[in-house]
């Protein structure tokens, strides 16, 4: 005799019970946090850091996993109906309270830095990336522009209070003093560690760093080929710290938080979804993904960034090229849609 499905029974029971509200939905209501499909997390402080930079702090429910510093997870917030997800690394240490520190820049971060307040409901999946400590490492460089401090800082409230003699570089560029995140907070560690060296860069009063072998970072960290280097910020900046690590023959571990696209050589282009008869139409500066979205569509992602590989779905024909290098790919099989757009058509299985 098959086993009666007791899950299911119970919830076909509350079903009942809450009628007309789903079961999960309706426990909700007496605590926010009780976990329906997705782990959630209910805001406890915002703290504003500089004009469009803001601190969510958030107590977390069910299914949540500690982060280990450096860790980014996916935070979903519901925008007019519509539940959106962006990465976002985890700023707290190891061990705390999770938060995130977020820049205003569009839909998501706009949401984020000015909608959300105490007692707000964050969705939440399991910290992830490899942007992590190197617990061997006995020096370090860490080389951040603007918001890419976040993980940093993870790092540093958690190495420096567990390792005080830890030997650690940090050259921080951002554009003014103003727009210096954590700037008080990481003076004060470097005055209760003086295994903490900051070097804070104004581009507003110094211009961009340069990263010749004569320039200025290693002008600033004369013995930088000795640390281990660590790099996150905008792209273009994080391709020019993984150069520099490269000339003089390291490799530095890096996360970037926007990718610099290419033009399109294909223009626009058309990507054809097989199994719902539907065409797409792909804007130049447009991903497969953010086509989709645009359109209404829904396309399973992560960080949205090239590196998890959430977003993979099989191309039958046709021909991608890489939003960020122009790399064409026309072989059929998996493809990240969050990172690639037609050249000029494709067809996917979808
Ligand atoms: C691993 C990781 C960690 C991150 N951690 C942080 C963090 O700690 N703090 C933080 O502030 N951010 C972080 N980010 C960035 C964050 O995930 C979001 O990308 C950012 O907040 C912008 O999202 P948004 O929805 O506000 O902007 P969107 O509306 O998605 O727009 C983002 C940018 O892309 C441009 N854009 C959007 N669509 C198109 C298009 N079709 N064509 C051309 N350009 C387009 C917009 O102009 C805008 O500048 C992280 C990213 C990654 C990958
Ligand atoms: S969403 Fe992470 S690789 Fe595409």
């Amino acid at each position: 005799m098959a086993r009666p499905n007791v899950r299911r029974i119970i919830n076909f029971a509350l079903g009942q019970l809450t009628y007309p509200h789903d079961p999960r939905e309706f426990f909700q209501v007496f605590n926010p946090l009780a976990s329906a499909q997705y782990t959630r997390g209910v805001v406890t402080r915002v703290v504003r850091e500089t004009d469009d930079v803001s601190t969510l702090f958030f107590r977390t429910g069910e299914g949540w996993v500690p982060h280990v510093a450096g860790q980014w997870a996916r935070i979903g917030v519901e925008i007019d109906g519509k539940r959106l997800w962006r990465p976002y690394s985890i700023s707290a240490a190891e061990g705390q309270d999770p938060s995130i520190t977020v820049k205003r820049n569009g839909r998501v971060s706009g949401h984020l830095t000015s909608q959300t307040e105490p007692g707000s409901i964050l969705y939440l999946e399991k910290p992830s990336g490899q942007f992590v400590l190197d617990e061997k490492a006995s020096k370090v460089l860490f080389v951040v522009a603007g918001s890419g401090i976040t993980p940093v800082m993870s790092m540093l409230r958690t190495l420096m209070p567990r390792r005080p003699e830890q030997d650690v570089v940090l050259v921080y560029s951002s554009r003014s003093a103003e727009d210096c995140i954590f700037g008080e907070e990481i003076l004060e560690l470097a005055d209760q560690f003086p295994g903490l060296q900051p070097k804070f860069w104004l581009t507003e009063d110094f211009g961009r760093l340069d990263f010749g072998a004569d320039g200025d970072l290693p002008a600033l960290v004369p013995d930088y080929h000795e640390r281990r280097i660590y790099a996150c910020g905008p792209d273009s900046f994080v391709t020019q710290v993984e150069a520099f690590a490269a000339q003089s023959g390291g490799r530095a571990v890096v996360e970037r938080f926007d990718t610099a696209r290419r033009t399109s050589k294909s223009g626009r282009g058309e990507v054809f979804l097989a199994a719902s008869d539907v065409t797409l139409e792909v804007e130049p500066a447009e991903s497969i993904l953010e086509a989709a979205e645009r359109t209404g569509r829904e396309l399973p992602h992560g960080c949205r960034m090239g590196i998890c590989q959430t977003c993979l779905q099989p191309m039958l024909d046709g021909a991608v090229e890489n939003i960020r290098t122009g790399e064409v790919h026309s072989e059929p099989g998996l493809i990240q849609t969050c990172s690639t757009r037609p050249a000029p058509a494709a067809s996917l299985d979808l």
